[in-house]
């Protein structure tokens, strides 16, 4: 999920839907605090492995193996090619630098090692150096369908994959360019748009809408739930989705948009920020 800038109160206009259903959760998850990085977190080769316990690849394995029954005719052909790419198997939570490498090869995308949720500003900085920030933290066992906190499953898992698709790998990039530019209300419009792509996004391929969102591809209940006939769909338009403030943060998604491919995607969002002078 995107990061939030928590420091100070912004007037109601620059709010996003998550920062106002933050505010009205009294009990703050202090993993859902964004930290600041005081140093350049390590990257690629320079990221060690942990000593996880068994009962951490054991809860990796069961996150995986419970999706992957239903990914299959339900996710799209540039998410199951990237999972297969990056080698990602249900035995064991992957290495960081390993999937870094594969990324590298593919698209020139590294990995950056975050220690959790991290302030906004760092990072777009990161996405604009095409480096994605994953923790290698997994969820516990009691959080298997959902957890408030960044996590390497969603990560790993839900974010990676799509990372190795040339198209999405370019707008990722501009999106983190185009966040470091932008000052007032066009930061939640921006919040949205990462939200209805990278987050929720539907894809049409052969006549079938399929999964892209990170959101969905790695929550158990909302990959049957997005594809079902109780969410209501909208074709992918910039300006739309841009002004869509009454998202659900916590809850299914009932509306989502549908790109037709991956290039629109990325001509789509250049030309919205070309417009708002954010690129
Ligand atoms: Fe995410």
């Amino acid at each position: 999920m995107t990061p939030n800038d928590s420091d100070s109160p912004r007037p109601e206009a620059e709010r996003s839907a998550f920062e106002k259903a933050r505010d009205e959760h009294e009990d703050v998850d202090p993993r859902t605090i964004p930290q600041e990085l005081d140093a350049d977190p390590p990257t690629g080769d320079d990221i060690d492995y942990p000593d996880y316990p068994a009962s951490d690849h054991e809860t990796w394995r069961l996150l995986v193996e419970r999706q992957m029954e239903q990914l299959p005719g339900r996710a799209c052909n540039a998410y199951m090619a990237g999972q297969e790419t990056l080698q990602i198997e249900p035995g064991r939570i992957p290495d960081l630098s390993n999937l870094s490498r594969r990324l590298d090869e593919q698209t020139g995308w590294t990995v950056a090692n975050v220690p959790g949720l991290i302030h906004e500003k760092d990072f777009f900085t990161l996405l604009s150096e095409r480096k994605f920030p994953s923790t290698n933290y997994v969820r516990g066992r009691d959080e298997l369908d959902y957890t408030p906190a960044p996590d390497c499953f969603h990560d790993m898992f839900g974010h990676m994959p799509m990372l190795t698709q040339p198209d999405f790998a370019d707008f990722y990039q501009l999106f983190g360019q185009a966040a470091l530019t932008a000052e007032g209300a066009d930061r939640p419009r921006l919040e949205r748009f990462h939200w209805f792509t990278v987050e929720f996004g539907l894809i049409r391929e052969q006549g079938e809408k399929r999964i892209f969102g990170a959101g969905i591809v790695s929550s158990n209940e909302e990959v049957t739930h997005a594809l079902s006939d109780d969410v209501t769909l909208h074709a992918f338009d910039p300006d739309h989705i841009v002004e869509k403030d009454d998202y659900e943060v916590y809850n299914l998604q009932d509306e989502l948009f549908v790109l037709d491919s991956f290039e629109q995607l990325v001509d789509g969002f250049r030309a919205w920020t070309t417009r708002r002078g954010l690129l």
